[in-house]
């Protein structure tokens, strides 16, 4: 990935489903110039982002307040729960009240699957002139997380080209699981899959990848990317045994020992220490997690200069 890419520009950055692997290249090319110290670009006008998260976060949103700190951008502060949508305000009515005052870009985590298509449909026969950063939608899409795991899975090997590579947990409420299978095959690598049954949904999942148990995967992948326990999603949690989880379906210290020299795990966080990880292992030799979250401020610089790019913002 010598070669300068070109410049990176989107209206909107809202899912990994239609992005190029040159894009793909192009950002992880963007974010490791701004890790290395690169110059931020220098805007024509003053940007202004706010931050709407409607479900909790500490990686992702405070990630996105440095990215934006870092890229010379003013954020607005936003708190849903002292907003006017608790007086009935819908979130278009109140993406328009923002870009109203001026704000450019609105950073959105929500727990509607596909929140964004809907704003996205209205602006284009409306008053609304603002780029829409999805950081997480239910279970469907996390782009960001899933960018900055590619940039943290090319930094370890170079390249994705026959990666073997397993997403392991709680697949079917995993916006992160569906980013990244899409992008990890679409990049070369081979994608695995494995954890309870009950969920891993075959028709969707099995054209991205084999189920295996953790077990016949341990010994023969590059990367182990461990999915969060989404207790919050689940409807019968009073059932779920947390040690059962961890013996049958977690990354053990007697698993770990069997991974590859160089393989490494990784997890989106937050973490359940002692049922997706042995607590010992969440900083051990081949843990990425921190690097994960290194590489999320500059990945996020890069994902918000592609949208400020795509809408002429800073008058380039
Ligand atoms: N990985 C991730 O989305 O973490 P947060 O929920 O803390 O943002």
């Amino acid at each position: 990935m010598q070669k300068s890419l070109e410049m990176v520009k989107l209206p909107h950055f809202v899912s990994v489903e239609n992005l190029s692997v040159t894009t793909v290249k192009a950002l992880i090319q963007r974010a490791t110039y701004f890790q290395q110290g690169g110059n931020v670009p220098v805007w024509s006008k003053p940007i202004y982002a706010a931050n709407l998260f409607f479900e909790n976060s500490t990686r992702t949103h405070c990630s996105f307040e440095m990215a934006e700190s870092k890229l010379g951008l003013t954020a607005i502060p936003f708190d849903p729960a002292a907003s006017s949508m608790q007086k009935g305000e819908t979130l278009y009515d109140t993406l328009l009240t923002l870009n109203s005052i001026g704000v450019d870009l609105a950073v959105i985590r929500h727990s509607q699957n596909g929140y964004y298509r809907n704003l996205i449909n209205l602006s284009a026969n409306s008053q609304l002139n603002l780029g829409i950063v999805n950081a997480g939608d239910g279970s469907g899409q996390h782009p960001s997380q899933s960018l900055l795991d590619m940039l943290t899975i090319y930094q370890q090997f170079g390249h994705f080209d026959g990666l073997k590579i397993a997403i392991v947990g709680d697949l079917t409420n995993s916006r992160v699981a569906r980013s990244n299978m899409q992008l990890l095959t679409r990049l070369g690598a081979e994608v695995y899959f494995s954890g309870p049954e009950y969920w891993y949904d075959q028709q969707e999942f099995s054209q991205y990848g084999q189920y295996l148990p953790i077990d016949q995967l341990i010994g023969q992948m590059d990367v182990m990317m461990l999915l969060r326990v989404q207790h919050e999603r689940h409807a019968n949690e009073s059932q779920f045994d947390a040690q059962n989880y961890h013996q049958k379906y977690g990354l053990t210290n007697a698993r770990y020992q069997q991974m590859k020299d160089k393989a490494i795990i990784m997890h989106p966080g937050p973490i359940n220490r002692g049922i997706e990880i042995d607590s010992k292992l969440v900083e051990a030799p081949k843990s990425r997690f921190a690097q994960q979250m290194k590489n999320g401020v500059f990945m996020r610089m890069a994902m918000l200069e592609a949208v400020i790019n795509g809408r002429h913002l800073g008058g380039r």
